[in-house]
């Protein structure tokens, strides 16, 4: 039975979160647009500005953001708006509205030029009135919907409003289908995805999973390595396949390079409603209390297997 993003939450939530998904289905059309021809305009390489993330904007990332705020910033419900590439929240000034959109509207910059698979992310708060800074800090665990959209061979939106996980594909008539429900990820899974040139940086703790996890001895599974470089593709996989992603702290980046607003807490909503978990070492990733908008965070994400052995070894550091 072909069911629409729309259709199926038109029965599960108010049709203020139901405009906002709209809107992002729309943008994210757009988006996907984009990339698919992106070889045939002025779409690849630079804008010349960095972020401010101090990283190097890419002109698809500009253009992401764009759509995304334009789509979004059309809906009366829309309290504020949040995104990587902005300093600051956009406010939106409309009465009586009552949602927060985080996002990071291209993930994976350093994939676009090489026709790999990027992606949108996105966090959905509730803002009740009151104060709105302190609403859009609100932890991950009062996050109410979360999801992202894989741009690749097909285009691809996994998303929880909090009752499991579901996929929809984007068909040839522009509409998101319904292709996966109640998705949940294996217990354990063949892949560890992780950036190993890191590795001689990683506190001792990390070092040692991996080489236990390489040994064998998380319940005498043997494990392959996937490593993409977009969160999303590397996500995608794990939650289909199973395994762990990991980003840990670094010499570079002590505290985590990976954003806990738009891309640790959606993911981890993502991950725990499909039965797996996300922790940013010791401590699980929704229960963290953000400071600010574009803090940074550790990140293992994954079957449940690995990251309760992962918080394990890093209990005993
Ligand atoms: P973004 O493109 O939004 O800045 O995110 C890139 C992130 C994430 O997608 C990926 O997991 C990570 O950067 C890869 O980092 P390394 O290149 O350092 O491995
Ligand atoms: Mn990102
Ligand atoms: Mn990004």
């Amino acid at each position: 039975m072909r069911v629409t993003l729309e259709q199926q939450l038109a029965g599960a939530v108010d049709a203020d979160l139901t405009a906002v998904f709209g809107a992002i289905a729309l943008a994210a059309r757009e988006i996907e647009r984009k990339i698919r021809l992106a070889g045939l305009s002025d779409t690849y390489g630079a804008v010349g500005a960095t972020n401010v993330q101090g990283e190097q904007q890419q002109k698809l990332d500009v253009f992401a953001n764009d759509v995304m705020m334009d789509e979004l910033g059309k809906l009366n419900c829309v309290a504020a708006l949040v995104s990587e590439e902005d300093e600051e929240p956009v406010i939106c000034d409309h009465p009586g509205s009552k949602y927060i959109v985080i996002f990071d509207p291209l993930d994976g910059s350093s994939n676009i030029d090489v026709n790999v698979n990027v992606g949108t992310i996105f966090s959905i708060q509730e803002f009740a009135g009151g104060d709105l800074s302190a609403a859009i800090l609100q932890p991950g665990t009062k996050q109410v919907a979360a999801g992202y959209v894989v741009y690749g061979p097909s285009c691809v939106m996994v998303m929880t409003t909090g009752d499991g996980v579901s996929g929809f594909t984007l068909d040839d008539t522009g509409e998101f289908v319904r292709s996966s429900e109640k998705m949940m990820m294996p217990q354990q899974g063949p892949y560890y995805s992780t950036n190993e040139a890191n590795a001689s940086t990683w506190p001792d703790a990390y070092r040692g999973y991996l080489k236990m996890l390489l040994a064998g001895e998380l319940n005498g599974k043997t494990y392959s390595s996937r490593y993409i470089g977009s969160l999303v593709a590397d996500f995608h996989r794990t939650l289909l396949k199973g395994g762990v992603f990991l980003y840990p702290p670094t010499a570079k980046v002590p505290n985590g390079k990976l954003r806990l607003l738009y891309e640790a807490n959606p993911m981890a909503m993502v991950a725990e409603q499909a039965g797996g978990a996300a922790v940013n070492g010791p401590t699980r990733i929704m229960e963290l209390q953000p400071e600010k908008i574009h803090q940074r965070t550790p990140l293992i994400v994954g079957s449940k297997a690995e990251v309760e052995a992962l918080q394990e070894a890093v209990a005993q550091e």
